[in-house]
């Protein structure tokens, strides 16, 4: 992957919550491509974010693309509010329903891109049989429920997987997004690997300088 095309995508999660809308304004103009937002239920993940009404503002205040991932139990009871607000990704664990199929056709009639999540001790195997029905995997590099972890590098072996196995079916490469510790010394590494869309919550939104952090994350 040529790192001048590889897209950041800062999670909110690291933002300050009292100036949600300057911080927003302050990543849109740091170079940010994509907003990435991380939506808990104190059920899937030992922590609550936020949900429906606050996206929705957030939807009305910047023209970046939205990326919500689901950390929830029930994926599919929001799916068609969130598709509605014109919320460009959309994932959801693989671990969370058993109803993958069904839940990727329903993203995509409601015009997202859908995308599915794994933790880092499921296999990406699990997601052979689906990559027709999706346009994303999204790869945790931490256990996920909470920003500021230790980057887990358990994803390049799945990222060599995901390449082999499309090479030797024919397939597509879905857009590949890595979650959870990306910081300036592992970009470049993730990128060569296969990664197209960057996601870093604590390394952009804990610094004093995002477009620093964003460029070094793109070099
Ligand atoms: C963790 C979330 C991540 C998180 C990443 O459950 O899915 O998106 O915000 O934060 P950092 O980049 O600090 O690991
Ligand atoms: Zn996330």
């Amino acid at each position: 992957m040529d790192n001048r095309s590889v897209k950041i995508a800062p999670s909110l999660l690291s933002a300050d919550f009292t100036r949600l809308g300057e911080e927003i304004r302050a990543l849109e103009e740091a170079g940010a491509d994509i907003l990435h937002l991380d939506i808990m239920d104190g059920h899937f993940v030992p922590n609550l974010t936020f949900g429906y009404p606050i996206i929705k503002q957030i939807r009305q205040i910047t023209k970046l693309p939205l990326d919500a991932h689901f950390m929830v139990t029930n994926p599919a009871s929001y799916i068609e509010q969130y598709t509605r607000l014109g919320i460009e990704y959309i994932s959801f664990h693989q671990e969370a329903t058993v109803h993958h199929h069904r839940l990727a056709n329903e993203i995509r009639a409601g015009g997202s891109k859908a995308g599915i999540a794994l933790n880092p001790s499921t296999p990406v195997e699990t997601v052979f049989d689906i990559l027709s029905w999706i346009d994303f995997i999204l790869l945790m590099s931490v256990n996920p429920g909470f920003g500021g972890q230790s980057f887990i590098p358990v994803v390049y072996k799945k990222m060599k997987q995901l390449r082999q196995y499309c090479r030797e079916n024919d397939l597509e490469l879905p857009e590949i997004q890595i979650d959870g510790g990306v910081n300036g010394e592992n970009a470049s590494l993730l990128t060569d690997a296969g990664c197209g869309i960057l996601v870093a919550g604590s390394y952009i939104l804990k610094s004093d300088d995002y477009a620093n952090r964003i460029v070094s994350l793109r070099s």
